[in-house]
């Protein structure tokens, strides 16, 4: 049976999306007795030539078409930013499809919302490329660690800035060139700011602080600090004390009371996050039960944050075939405040 699938947006993460669905659609139709098949794509400007191959007449610059056609029942959201994709994805929802997303900025802010109406609607919205592009995690934190107490998230979340940290630590280059590459190679967001001023970083943090903590953290909760005023000189006088650059994104939960920073910090070269490179991303989780985890790998990039896109329409797909939709991915637990901004420590050095 086909699925018809609705994809907004075909830049970085669209295209990749589009190209994966084309190679996998056999497995996943093995996979899932269900073949995906995405009938409608929804960009700012029809004309523009895309990095993937595309039938006449797949693309529109019409939310309608995939919003309002009711024979869609996935609708894959790759615009980002806050509006109109948060009201594409209320009206997807409200409509019963269900929805897989990759955008941190609005799950971060308005991540509450948008899950409460899937409850209300009976549908699911996956958002596992929000954070950490190839990597698992909202699914791990979400399912499997849920009977840990988990105590402290500690990792680099953006792949952008870490490119550029990693290409003036390792080839000397300046910053504003290392940007443009990072953007030329598609990691960076639309708007580089948010990646450079640590903003990306403190909205992905908002979630996993969300999930692991059981907690309503927003990016307001996050204290946060960028690289913009990281120099060469900087990166120079960390080498010397046998140290690397590194944005640092750290989360605790001490009896309820929740820590949560983004900045840069001196990480000693005898710590494995000092080897995370390039736009690779590594989180450290800390459970009770099961101890120090480290979740690695590419963290930003089209077929990299396709492969979790991807994974969550697959799972979506399984939910279509079982029957069992309207789960929502979030438990949130009494008692649990952020601790001040100003009275909440921040971790400038990290050492084994
Ligand atoms: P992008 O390359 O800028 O692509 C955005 C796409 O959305 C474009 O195709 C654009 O259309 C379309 N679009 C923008 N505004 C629209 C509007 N108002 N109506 C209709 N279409 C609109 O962005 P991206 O890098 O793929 O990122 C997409 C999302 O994935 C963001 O939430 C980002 O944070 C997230 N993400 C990105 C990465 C990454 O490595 N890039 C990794 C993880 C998550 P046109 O092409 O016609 O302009
Ligand atoms: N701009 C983001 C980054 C994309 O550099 O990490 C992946 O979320």
């Amino acid at each position: 049976m086909i699925v018809e699938v609705g994809l907004l947006g075909c830049g970085t993460v669209g295209s990749g999306v589009v190209e994966l669905m084309n190679r996998r659609q056999g497995k996943i139709a093995d996979m899932t007795g269900l073949r995906p098949a995405i009938k409608k794509i929804l960009v700012r400007q029809v004309d523009k030539p895309r990095p993937v191959e595309l039938a006449p007449g797949l693309v529109t610059n019409q939310p309608a078409e995939v919003l309002e056609d009711p024979s869609i029942r996935i609708v894959i959201e790759t615009i980002g930013g806050i509006e109109p994709a948060r009201t594409y994805i209320l009206q997807a929802i409200a409509s019963g499809k269900h929805v897989v997303t990759a955008n941190k900025d609005l799950i971060a802010v308005h991540g509450a919302e948008i899950l409460d109406a899937a409850e209300r609607h009976g549908v699911d919205v996956f958002y596992e490329a929000a954070v950490g592009g190839a990597i698992p995690l909202i699914r791990p934190l979400t399912e499997q660690m849920t009977a840990n107490e988990i105590s402290d998230l500690l990792g680099i979340i953006n792949g952008t800035t870490n490119y550029i940290l990693t290409q003036m630590t390792e080839t000397g280059a300046d910053f504003a060139d290392a940007l443009a590459e990072a953007q030329r190679l598609g990691y960076a967001e639309a708007d580089p700011s948010s990646d450079v001023d640590g903003l990306d970083a403190a909205r992905k943090l908002a979630i996993l602080a969300s999930i692991a903590f059981h907690a309503r953290v927003t990016l307001d909760d996050v204290q946060v600090a960028g690289i913009r005023s990281i120099s060469a000189q900087d990166v120079r006088f960390a080498e010397e004390l046998g140290c690397v650059v590194k944005l640092l994104a750290t989360g605790s939960d001490r009896a309820g009371v929740l820590s949560l920073h983004v900045r840069p910090a001196l990480v000693s070269k005898q710590h494995p996050l000092a080897h995370v490179s390039g736009p690779f991303n590594a989180l450290f989780v800390r459970g009770d039960a099961a101890g120090d985890l480290m979740f690695f790998g590419r963290g930003a990039g089209s077929l990299p944050t396709a492969s979790s896109v991807v994974g969550d329409v697959i799972e979506v797909l399984r939910v279509i075939r079982l029957g069992v939709s309207g789960r929502v991915s979030r438990m949130y637990l009494p008692g649990k405040r952020v601790s001040p901004l100003h009275a909440a420590p921040a971790r400038h050095y990290l050492r084994l």
